[in-house]
């Protein structure tokens, strides 16, 4: 029996212009965590899947051929040269949220990866371990940049320019957000898709817009660098109403974020894709209590606390 884990993660700042080849910050979410277990002999030479959360279980062959679960297994099996012909059973469970911007998805592909990988004594870099999840985050979310299969697969907050640059970075002072969820599913590739057509209509305002975003994320990875949590704080709130303006926020998200503030937050933003999802808020030891209350009072289903260091 083998078992591996792999965290949930959070976009910081820059999401969406990311897409159009502008930089974007993800940190992981270590309290949130995805879990796969690998075991031999089910007598069948088939793959079964146990999906405990879905209460799911079934076989790998019997599966519709865009299963992403079906994908990453066989892409993984293929790339270790192990063959696709096994008696093997995959449990997963996992305490990310849903379609929330937790990366669940891609939590669930890297664990299974690496899980597949021990299983057969092989050694992956996280670089592979990135790339085998990103041919299954292509088929979650359309035109994906990388950043969700890249934050959580190197565990360490990455600076991210799509195609081009991913420089894992350290925080000089450890910092606390507040994740709070709307319970409103973020349907990532429609929303992406929908700021593609809307891009097309009116790309120079968009490109505007972008740039913006670019720069606040510029500064952000500044901010972070020197410890700078009141410029971090600033930086979020300028980079919530960006995304307000390229109108990927909705009345829920903007309640959560207007509540986190009240509550003493040095900022807050949406999080992930947006219409939905989470919105995520700056907080220290001394605001983090008042966050909270104000976040769930706001309507927040649920409130992670996570420290990001
Ligand atoms: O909601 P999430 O965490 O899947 O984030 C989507 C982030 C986008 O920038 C909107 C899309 C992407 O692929 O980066």
């Amino acid at each position: 029996m083998t078992i591996a884990h792999a965290s949930g993660k959070v976009i910081m700042f820059g999401e969406h212009a990311v897409v159009y080849g502008r930089p974007a910050i993800a940190v992981p979410v270590t309290q949130v965590q995805a879990e796969a277990v690998v075991e031999s002999g089910n007598e069948e030479p088939s793959v079964t899947i146990v999906a405990k959360d879905l209460g799911r279980t079934y076989r790998l062959d019997e599966a519709p051929p865009n299963d992403p679960l079906r994908l990453i297994v066989l892409t993984t099996l293929e790339h270790l040269k192990v063959g696709v012909r096994h008696d093997l059973t995959i449990t997963i469970r996992s305490t990310i949220p849903v379609a929330c911007g937790l990366g669940s998805g891609a939590a669930v592909s890297t664990a299974i990866v690496r899980a597949l990988a021990r299983h057969f004594d092989k050694w992956l870099t996280a670089r592979a371990v990135s790339d085998l999840v990103y041919e299954v985050e292509k088929i979650h979310h359309g035109t994906p940049s990388g950043i969700d299969n890249t934050v959580i697969a190197f565990e360490k907050p990455v600076y991210f320019v799509k195609d081009q640059r991913m420089d894992i970075f350290w925080v000089k002072e450890p910092f606390w957000l507040a994740i709070a969820d709307t319970g409103i599913a973020s349907p990532t590739r429609e929303v992406v898709s929908d700021v593609r057509r809307v891009w097309r209509r009116q790309m120079h305002r968009y490109e505007k817009l972008f740039d913006r975003i670019g720069a606040v994320t510029e500064a952000g990875q500044q901010a972070i660098e020197h410890g700078d949590l009141a410029e971090m704080g600033r930086l979020m709130d300028e980079n919530h109403r960006l995304l307000q303006e390229i109108e990927v926020s909705s009345p829920e998200l903007d309640a959560l974020v207007v509540a986190a503030r009240q509550g003493g937050a040095l900022g807050a933003k949406l999080s992930g894709a947006g219409r939905g999802g989470n919105v995520i808020a700056l907080v220290t030891e001394d605001t983090s209590g008042s966050v909270s209350m104000m976040l769930r009072l706001a309507g927040a289903r649920d409130v992670i606390l996570t420290e990001v260091r």
